[in-house]
């Protein structure tokens, strides 16, 4: 599989303000972001075909022959299409076809912008909860790390840290014990079953500490959800999705889309909580070496050692394996 062929999320579609263009980086390549004036995302290259500058430097206008994105340098104009309309220094020629920039694929959806690089009949990962009209949504991050994207979705689907880098939190480091679980393949990546863990604080209604049962799925290369299988008498069934967009192989950008039960929490309280729990994540998915994903297995080939609580990480290796992604791994 090709990662040009997968959407990816590159920034918060509040991020895309009216005016100006906003630089992302997805797979080592830069783009330029902006809104025309029908609200309509756009992403091109973050390079004018004409000395190379960054467009993102440049400004939007909105005219009566529609929006274009002028670069800052010599003040190029360049419609939705990517065609250049207008050269300032040459104010009565045509620009021919040759003078414009590649548009890419867009769309905005959880919360974020997806870009595609490459077309193909690839969809989005799944995130059913963000249709749930019972759930409350808010996007937590950005979360700028400096690891592998596959390193940050395997933390993701790891419930043996949670005593340790979270104890306290999510976990506690006397109840460090995994009950086993089980994985089922998916089109689309898989699902870990049973998954259990000591919370000292199981639903924010709770006063003391009791074991809670998630629901792990790997929706795509770089994209997981949990789900808090509800306690029979709670009825919690909180759902967190993780998008991770690979912006470099060992540089990533995080995004959390909650949905959840909880609307009586503000925003920044729920933010605060997410922020926290990441922020104790980061320096651990940060010392990690080497930052990208071995797929190996075993010591003497350069990889890492498993222990049977690894069911998910191996799970997620073989199919990184599997779909030949070849960005954030070694
Ligand atoms: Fe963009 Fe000249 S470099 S207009
Ligand atoms: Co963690």
């Amino acid at each position: 599989m090709n990662e040009s062929t997968l959407w990816h999320p590159v920034a918060a579609s509040a991020s895309i303000v009216a005016d100006v263009p906003l630089p992302v980086r997805l797979l080592s390549q830069d783009f330029a972001l902006w809104r025309d004036a029908s609200g309509t995302a756009r992403a091109f290259p973050d390079r004018c075909p004409h000395r190379g500058t960054r467009l993102s430097l440049g400004r939007v206008l909105h005219g009566e022959a529609g929006s274009r994105l002028e670069c800052p340098y010599h003040g190029w104009q360049f419609d939705a299409t990517g065609q250049c309309r207008h050269i300032p220094a040459l104010p009565a020629f045509t620009p021919p076809a040759t003078h414009a920039v590649c548009t890419h694929e867009i769309q905005e959806r959880h919360g974020l912008v997806w870009l595609r690089l490459q077309a193909a009949d690839t969809t989005l990962p799944a995130f059913d909860a963000e249709v749930d009209p019972r759930l409350r949504k808010l996007l937590c991050g950005p979360y700028e790390v400096q690891s592998s994207a596959p390193r940050i979705v395997e933390n993701f689907l790891d419930l043996a840290h949670f005593g340790f880098v979270h104890d306290g939190w999510l976990g506690d480091r006397g109840h460090a014990t995994l009950a086993d679980y089980r994985i089922e393949a998916t089109p689309q990546g898989f699902i870990a079953h049973g998954c259990t863990a000591w919370q000292p604080q199981s639903n924010r209604l709770s006063t003391q500490g009791s074991e809670v049962e998630y629901r792990y799925e790997l929706t795509g290369p770089y994209s997981a959800q949990l789900t808090k299988v509800p306690q029979a008498q709670a009825g919690y069934q909180d759902v967190i999705g993780l998008f991770v967009c690979p912006v470099d192989p060992e540089r990533s950008r995080v995004w959390f889309r909650l949905a959840v039960t909880d609307f009586d929490s503000d925003d920044a309280q729920l933010r605060a909580f997410q922020d926290t729990i990441f922020q104790q994540d980061q320096p651990v998915l940060e010392s990690q070496s080497p930052k990208r994903l071995p797929l190996s297995l075993g010591p003497g080939h350069g990889g890492e050692v498993h222990c049977a609580a690894d069911r998910s990480s191996a799970a997620y290796r073989r199919f990184l394996t599997d779909r030949g992604i070849t960005f954030g791994v070694c």
